[in-house]
């Protein structure tokens, strides 16, 4: 593990374009459970009966409790030594951009810049009807929210199974993996689409892959290197 770890830091040390794929493992230790695994929210609860948009169609009370939980449980961790390694990077290698699947902030309250959010953001709502879009840090949010602008219900800004991410994020996430050099996937049980595709659209062009998780991943066995560890441990050893 410790040659693989040397290779690694090397790799990322002497990347010209360097992108990071973050999932949930990247905040867990923060306090903020992962969604697959001992005690991911997924083993809880039903995927189905919290977010989708057929779930908030039928029972947006129960989905906005949901949220209000998760908003809760964010509004009081914050980020960890994994999160702050990956700011060093950014400042470190000519061009970086950090492309995740969470919605906590983390990576922002950590001070990332060039931040890809695929699935959205916990902090942003919008509404169910129109094109109204705010930033509203409020915990919990009172029910029903209500759209300043066309008196609509508001709901969280963020992707639910059976949506589509928005086009400009993914194309601009899809941009940054072609370009890569090399490739850093952390946290990420690489399940959910289209996010886990980006690692292989980023080996077809070319770039070396590392990962670091605890336990091997649906993508695996298409890396160059596979570390495995708590992020907080490893990614500080890269700076
Ligand atoms: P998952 O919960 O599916 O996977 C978390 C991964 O992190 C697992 O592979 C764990 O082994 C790993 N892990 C846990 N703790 C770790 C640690 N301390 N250090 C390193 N690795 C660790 O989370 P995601 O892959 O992010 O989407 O899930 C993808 C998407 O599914 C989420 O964005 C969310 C979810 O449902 C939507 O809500 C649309
Ligand atoms: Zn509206």
């Amino acid at each position: 593990m410790e040659e693989l770890i040397e290779e690694a830091r090397k790799r990322v040390l002497g990347s010209k374009r360097l992108v990071a794929l973050t999932g949930a493992g990247i905040s867990a230790e923060s306090g903020v459970p992962t969604f697959r695994g001992k005690g991911g929210i997924w083993q809880r609860y039903k995927v189905t009966d919290l977010a989708t948009p057929h779930a908030f169609a039928k029972d947006p009370r129960l989905v906005w409790e949901f949220y209000n939980w998760r908003r809760d449980l964010i509004s009081k961790v914050t980020y960890n030594p994994a999160h702050k390694a990956l700011v060093d990077l950014e400042k470190i290698v000519p061009h970086f951009a950090l492309i995740t699947q969470n919605i906590d902030d983390l990576h922002r309250k950590a001070g990332s810049k060039n931040l890809i959010e695929l699935h959205g953001n916990i902090w942003w709502v919008k509404c169910s009807k129109c094109d109204y879009k705010a930033k509203d840090k409020r915990v919990p949010i009172p029910f029903p929210p209500i759209c300043p602008k066309c008196g609509g219900m508001l709901r969280p800004d963020v992707v639910w199974f059976g949506e589509f991410l928005d086009m400009d994020t993914l194309n601009m996430a899809v941009s940054e993996v072609e370009k890569a050099d090399t490739i850093l996937v952390v946290g990420t049980s690489a399940v959910v689409q289209p996010a886990a595709s980006l690692i292989g659209i980023g080996k077809k062009s070319g770039a070396f892959l590392i990962e670091v998780n605890l336990e091997p991943t649906e993508a695996t066995p298409i890396f160059d290197i596979s570390i495995r560890g708590r992020a907080g441990e490893i990614l500080p050893r890269f700076i």
